[in-house]
């Protein structure tokens, strides 16, 4: 399988922070690769590096083998990279429908041109069509005329992997899609997650604190621990390497992952 994205020697400090700190790693074509660690030890800034949210001050990031780093979001958006919030970033008082309207007009800057031409009302037609398909493929049709406000904030994570959906990109950063979802609506959220992954292609870095999630659900997980990566690997190694166990737990073990 080919590489999607390589990150290496990934370095950003805000303040005397380093929220990241000489972070490498690859990830590669096709896979779910779930990136973990405890709160604050960098996650969503290497999110919002790769997403051109936040510029880095060392290293680089890779999409296809082309430099990405310290480009502005939309014009990586554009590349085939998508990605959700921690918090959700809808419109609340706009209907499930709009919101997907308008992360499609978000990127449609330069069509702006063909719309004085009076392409407009093909284009918005387009677009009307295309929210409606992904409605269909996140099962929330029969909510589309709903405020997003008043969708339940599973629903409204739907709401927000559709959006990644409407750009149509090739790799989808979701920062905790689980947290704070009730259990059925998590199942239909994971079915999305492989559906797309399995049946479109594509390629998923998930970052999440459900650890059994993440390590029945990913082919490869990332640990991070105070903005440096402390190990990478297939789930079951992850789940043993002591370096892990100790991130989480907060107590020292020995070479056998012993307490
Ligand atoms: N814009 C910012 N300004 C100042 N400090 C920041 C900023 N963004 C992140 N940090 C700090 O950088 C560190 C890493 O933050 P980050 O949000 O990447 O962690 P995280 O792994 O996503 O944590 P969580 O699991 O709690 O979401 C933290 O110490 C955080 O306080
Ligand atoms: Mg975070």
């Amino acid at each position: 399988m080919s590489t999607i994205l390589e990150v290496k020697g990934l370095g950003v400090a805000f303040g005397g922070v380093r929220a990241v700190d000489g972070v490498s790693f690859d990830v590669r074509e096709g896979s779910i690769t779930g990136l973990i660690g405890p709160n604050g030890a960098g996650k969503t800034t290497v999110f919002d590096i790769a997403t051109g949210f936040t510029r880095p001050q060392h290293g680089e990031v890779r999409f296809r083998g082309r430099r990405i780093d310290g480009l502005p979001p939309h014009v990586i958006a554009r590349r085939g990279i998508g990605r959700t919030f921690q918090v959700i970033r809808l419109m609340p008082r706009l209907d499930a429908t709009n919101n997907l309207l308008v992360a499609q007009r978000d990127q449609v800057g330069e069509r702006i041109a063909g719309a004085l031409f009076g392409d407009w009302r093909r284009q918005e037609a387009e677009n009307r069509r295309t929210a409606q398909g992904i409605l269909e493929r996140v099962d929330l049709t029969h909510r589309k005329d709903v405020a997003a406000g008043s969708l339940s904030y599973g629903q409204q994570k739907l709401i927000e992997i559709g959006r990644t959906l409407s750009l149509d990109v090739d790799l989808i950063l979701l920062d905790e899609p689980m947290a704070g979802v009730n259990p059925a609506m998590r199942g239909q959220i994971l079915d999305l997650i492989h559906r797309l992954n399995e049946e479109h292609g594509k390629t998923f870095i998930i970052i999440e604190h459900d650890i059994q999630m993440i390590m029945g659900h990913s082919d490869d997980v990332i640990v991070l621990d105070h903005g440096k990566e402390i190990a990478q690997g297939p789930p079951q190694d992850i789940q043993n390497d002591p370096r892990v166990i100790e991130a989480y737990l907060g107590v020292g073990h020995d070479e056998e992952g012993k307490p």
